[in-house]
């Protein structure tokens, strides 16, 4: 399967988090890259709620304690591993996971 880099690893010391647009299908799309312990998500950067980028600042998208995703407009709060809706108006829903790897100190993307 072709892949593409998304970020270095250490992109993601700062914040825990790195956001990046990308083009998918031809089409330019807000990503986040998250990483918790050892593992790495990816995720399309739109609230199942109302469409809007959940960070809260640039490549901020943890809540206090670092233990979920936050969306900055009305706080639904999302599972880091999964995505799904854990909190907030977006129960029921969830964000949409892009599939990466870590390979070579990088985050890929797998498409
Ligand atoms: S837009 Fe994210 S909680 Fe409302």
């Amino acid at each position: 399967m072709p892949k593409r880099r998304l970020c270095a690893l250490a992109d993601l010391d700062a914040t825990g988090a790195r956001s990046l647009t990308v083009t998918l299908d031809g089409r330019p799309t807000d990503l986040f890259v998250v990483r918790r312990g050892g593992a790495v998500y990816a995720y399309v950067d739109r609230c199942p709620h109302a469409g809007t980028p959940l960070a809260w600042a640039e490549h901020e998208y943890l809540d206090e304690d670092g233990e979920h995703l936050i969306c900055a407009t009305h706080g639904a709060l999302f599972d880091i591993a999964t995505g799904a809706c854990r909190g907030g108006p977006c129960r029921g829903a969830g964000l949409t996971p892009l599939p990466v790897v870590v390979e070579d100190d990088a985050v890929w993307l797998l498409a």
